[in-house]
């Protein structure tokens, strides 16, 4: 049931104490475009983050906090664009406890279906000492007042004691009992710093359900930092000791270390269902997707051994292990990849399959693609072919994702020629379609892919600092698609960094085109927002 339509989601105390009462049900908040985003080096675009928002409804996450609106004019458009085309999870906006910040985060949440204020102020010592400099009563009154701020606009109001796992717990339950008191329908108790083991996180958060006598009106919840790899133990053990919503994002990503991975805990608390006795409302079916997609937009790659959506989850290498899946799955699989939507499938495409072929794999792969993307998508497969006998799915999820589902193509590569060796100077020659004319420019550089980048900005004129190059073969083999990813951020502007990624069989050519659909996007955000992103006000 969708958080909107269950009543104890929006008014009642959701939370009831221990014992034989207690809702087993787990909200499930993702902050992937929150605090997610916040991870180094990511930066999405509005168009990307809507996308991803889209695919978080179709996973049936409860809550999604889409951004920081007071951060930069990016960050509010982008969540007033999530609020107004997001349907069927709450939407939360951030803000610090400042009316101004919670005026801003209103603004641009105000169109949900159900909208949600989420307020924080750090409650440790360390923080009020160091970063606030307020003493605990300044704090405790910025938090009632920020939430009864918030209360003037939704009743859906979250309170967050920022840094709570290192605050005196005396203290952080006077600020939970008073926040609820003046309104708060969720109470966050973050590990910010991930310092947190999960024997003592749970038993913290079983001492605040204790200690707050009015802790029945109000959801807990918990945010735990990976600082230590304990992200996702910590917030087991903090549900199992009552906290009912579980804040996460899609692979993990996050700040520093990152936060607690939505699939890991999602999987746990399903296949581990009577250990836990707690569930979730998650289509699990889309998490596979979901992870795809987010990696993908981020730039951010999965390792191959992460838990549940790590390329390795579910390969069996030793020979003993094959020998007792192919007797029985449950030998050596405890979760069938069906059920995270993992279609295994070594079926291989080639130069004889069909534009339906592709159109049906990629159903199954769950891209729903419109026509026109599926025509984009079959005529790059076509090209392809020429060069690469054997498709599998992983190089078809890579021309989607790299070269269909992107933003539309100012500069389109038509042409590279590169001269270079061991005792020549190394020259790119490259030819660009730019808004439907034909330009072309050579350029010298310390290797061939240094001229490509030198020709291109001569020809679209951006000057960029390139922060990040990757190359990966996307498949095996010799004739393997080669996908580069670059990070560029364009010099003078805003401090935005935009990933850009290409492939194909060259990888020079990979190169150009991973370096022109970053310019793309640059183009395409120039386009969007005139490119006036502020710098963020400050950051979580
Ligand atoms: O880590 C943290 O404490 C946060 C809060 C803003 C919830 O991200
Ligand atoms: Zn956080």
């Amino acid at each position: 049931m969708s958080p909107l339509k269950d009543k104890s989601f929006r008014i009642e105390g959701i939370y009831r104490k221990g014992g034989n009462g207690m809702n087993n049900r787990v909200w499930v908040f993702d902050t992937t475009l929150r605090d997610g985003e916040q991870s180094p080096g990511v930066s999405l675009n509005t168009q990307e983050k809507l996308d991803i928002a889209r695919q978080l409804q179709k996973l049936g996450v409860d809550i999604i906090e889409a951004g920081f609106p007071i951060a930069s004019v990016g960050d509010f458009e982008a969540v007033k664009l999530v609020a107004q085309n997001v349907k069927g999870a709450a939407i939360a906006g951030l803000a610090r406890t400042s009316f101004d910040d919670i005026d801003r985060a209103w603004e641009a949440i105000k169109y949900a279906e159900q909208a949600r204020i989420h307020t924080f102020i750090a409650t440790s010592d360390i923080h009020l000492k160091h970063k606030l400099k307020l003493t605990r009563e300044q704090v405790l009154e910025a938090a009632v007042a920020a939430v009864k701020h918030a209360k003037k606009y939704t009743s859906d109001v979250e309170f967050s004691a920022e840094d709570s796992f290192r605050s005196d717990l005396d203290f952080l339950c006077q600020v939970v009992e008073a926040v609820i008191s003046a309104g708060a329908t969720t109470v966050n108790i973050p590990d910010t710093v991930g310092y947190a083991t999960p024997v003592e996180y749970g038993e913290f958060i079983r001492d605040i359900i204790a200690k707050v006598p009015n802790v029945d009106k109000t959801i807990i919840s918990v945010h735990c930092h990976n600082d230590l790899g304990m992200a996702v133990a910590n917030s087991l053990a903090a549900v199992t000791n009552g906290a009912r919503q579980v804040e996460c994002t899609i692979n993990g990503i996050g700040e520093r270390a990152g936060n607690a991975s939505l699939e890991e805990v999602v999987m746990a608390i399903y296949t581990r269902n009577k250990f836990y006795d707690v569930y979730t409302n998650i289509n699990k079916e889309e998490i596979y997707r979901t992870s795809r997609l987010v990696s993908s937009l981020t730039g951010m790659k999965v390792q191959p051994n992460k838990a549940i959506v790590g390329k390795n989850a579910f390969a069996h290498e030793s020979g003993i292990h094959q020998d007792g899946v192919l007797k029985e799955r449950s030998t050596y699989e405890i979760m069938n990849p069906k059920m995270i939507g993992l279609n295994i499938n070594n079926i291989v495409l080639g130069k004889h399959s069909g534009r339906h072929a592709i159109k049906d794999r990629l159903l199954e792969l769950g891209y729903n693609l419109s026509n026109e993307e599926i025509d984009k998508t079959f005529v790059k497969f076509k090209a392809l072919t020429d060069k690469k006998k054997e498709f599998k799915d992983e190089d078809l999820i890579a021309i989607v994702e790299n070269e269909v589902l992107t933003v539309p193509e100012t500069y389109k590569l038509e042409y590279l020629h590169i001269s270079s060796g061991t005792r020549m100077i190394p020259t790119a020659t490259v030819r660009l379609e730019r808004n439907g004319e034909m330009v072309e420019e050579a350029a010298c550089g310390d290797g061939p892919v240094d001229a490509i980048y030198k020709a291109i900005d001569k020809l679209t004129g951006m000057s960029c600092t390139l922060h990040q190059y990757n190359i990966n073969a996307v498949t095996g083999g010799k004739d393997a698609l080669g996908e580069v990813t670059v990070k560029i951020q364009p010099n003078g502007g805003n401090k935005k960094v935009y990933l850009g990624r290409g492939v194909s069989t060259d990888v020079l050519e990979a190169s150009a085109k991973a370096y022109l659909n970053a310019g793309n996007k640059i183009a395409f955000a120039q386009m969007e927002d005139g490119g006036m992103d502020q710098e963020p006000k400050s950051g979580v």
